[in-house]
């Protein structure tokens, strides 16, 4: 696969090194001695265009368009929102529930999991799917690592699932009604380029667009909601038969919504 080896920070710890060793098994790529050499050096000296770095107990993956790594940032504000008694855009369209069951067809970095995991508690569960193998391994390794100082994040962390899978084959081999909301948030179609969070994942995401059949297999394998995130004024949801759209009224977001 995938364009990238592995290597420790200059440092070359023996426990980098350990985890780099752990990543290049996982990943089946290839682990490069750092030797103190420039990352520009490593990309030309093996022709890739991203490196992963094991420092510090976790991992960063070089990319050229920045660095990647792990961090509930977002997660951790909304849930301190949602804590605050004003709401979350996402829980709400998803009208989550404590000892719900979520999976989260389009993980990424987790932060929409994660807050989904808060809500539904330790009574419900948060299954997170992600297609590229890099982007599952960074969050999930990132999740086990990640200690925060407040017991509600950091067990609502500790609880998503993380599964390196493409949603179009996982939704296929779930039981009917076996889950009470699906969730998707595709790379939108048209990007807004200030979105932050998404710009350093765009090098190594899955950029296919939500096709009907999956949408067809959510409504199949969902009791309560298909829920699907995009730009406020994306064509997506009409095309895939999103009828609702829930979300702030100015937003640049929306969450298009069948309810079942
Ligand atoms: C916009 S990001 C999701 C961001 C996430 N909701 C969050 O809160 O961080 C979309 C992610 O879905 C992944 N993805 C796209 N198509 C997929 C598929 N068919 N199966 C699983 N994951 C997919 C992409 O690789 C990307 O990481």
């Amino acid at each position: 696969m995938i364009n990238t080896i592995v290597t420790t920070d200059r440092k070359n710890h023996s426990d980098s090194l350990k985890l780099a060793q752990m990543a290049a098994e996982r990943l089946g790529i290839k682990l490069v001695k750092r030797n103190r050499e420039p990352m520009e050096n490593l990309r030309e000296m093996y022709g890739v265009d991203n490196v992963l770095v094991a420092k510090r107990g976790s991992f960063t993956l070089d990319t050229p368009e920045g660095e990647l790594f792990f961090h509930p940032n977002m997660s951790q504000l909304r849930i301190k929102n949602i804590r605050m008694g004003e709401g979350d855009h996402m829980a709400n369209a998803l009208d989550l529930q404590e000892g719900m069951t979520v999976l989260d067809c389009t993980l990424g970095f987790g932060a929409d999991s994660i807050v989904a995991s808060f809500v539904v508690g330790e009574g419900g569960q948060v299954i997170g799917l992600e297609a590229s193998p890099l982007i599952a391994f960074i969050t999930s390794e990132g999740m086990k690592k990640f200690l925060a100082t407040n017991y509600e994040l950091h067990s609502a962390i500790k609880r998503v699932q993380v599964i390196n899978a493409d949603y179009n084959e996982y939704l296929q081999t779930l039981p009917d009604n076996s889950v009470d909301v699906v969730y998707f948030d595709p790379m939108f179609r048209h990007p807004l380029r200030d979105s932050h969070n998404i710009n350093p994942l765009r090098s190594v995401a899955d950029h296919r667009p939500l096709e009907l059949t999956a949408v067809n297999e959510a409504k199949r394998v969902a009791r309560h909601r298909v829920v699907m995130k995009e730009n406020s004024r994306s064509l997506e949801f009409a095309r895939l038969g999103f009828n609702e759209i829930a979300g702030g009224k100015h937003s640049k977001v929306h969450y298009g919504v069948i309810r079942l």
